[in-house]
């Protein structure tokens, strides 16, 4: 009997630039070391068949890849393409205001809430029916992801005074908008919408 395609198919989840943290159940993908696949993420297209995918982990890697913008985008267009409808997608960064980000050569692009939304329909369809004139991105890539969460992790001595109580979580958010080295990193949960395709 012939599988349906996507429903009896063993669903993917790849740990895309994994370095050597590997994960059991991903096909563990980077550039270097020992993967259980090699491919550099900047060379579409991609080894796994369109909507294939069902989780993504992107730790510490978006902010290393597509250096110019037209990259970017095809590495985002190509993580669109894999993914299947609500495909979760992981991805953490360190926080481009905070010496982690700005002290490796390696970091090519700030990754923030604020851009990721950006190739979000229902975002850009509310922004342009409010006036805004934010770039989008989904539209023109026609690719579509949601924020579904964003956490952040405070450096230790901002998060000690959280934990204290010397500030508030309001207080520590409101640092986090003025200063420098205030959150360290952030992770955020992206789901792919296919559902009208
Ligand atoms: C900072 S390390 C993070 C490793 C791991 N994900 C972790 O959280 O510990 C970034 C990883 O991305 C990989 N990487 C960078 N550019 C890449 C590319 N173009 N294609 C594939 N992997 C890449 C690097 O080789 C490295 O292993």
């Amino acid at each position: 009997m012939m599988e349906e395609k996507g429903v009896l198919e063993q669903p993917i989840q790849l740990n895309l630039g994994c370095g050597e943290r590997k994960l059991a159940g991903y096909i563990n993908v980077d550039l270097h070391g020992s993967p259980d696949v090699r491919h550099d993420l900047e060379k579409t297209p991609w080894p796994w068949p369109d909507n294939s995918v069902t989780a993504v982990t992107l730790s510490h890697v978006l902010e290393h890849l597509g250096r110019d913008s037209e990259l970017f985008f095809n590495i985002i267009r190509e993580l669109y393409r894999v993914c299947r409808h609500q495909a979760q997608i992981v991805i953490r960064v360190p926080h481009p205001w905070h010496k982690d980000y700005l002290g490796d050569p390696t970091h090519v692009r700030p990754i923030l809430p604020e851009g990721l939304a950006l190739f979000s329909k229902k975002q850009i369809n509310a922004w342009q029916a409010q006036g805004y004139g934010n770039t989008p991105l989904a539209h023109i890539l026609d690719v579509d992801f949601e924020i579904i969460r964003v956490v952040n992790y405070y450096s230790p001595e901002w998060d000690a005074k959280l934990r204290s109580g010397v500030l508030s979580a309001q207080q520590v958010q409101q640092a986090s908008e003025q200063y420098v080295n205030v959150i360290k990193e952030m992770e955020i949960l992206w789901q792919v919408v296919k559902e009208d395709r």
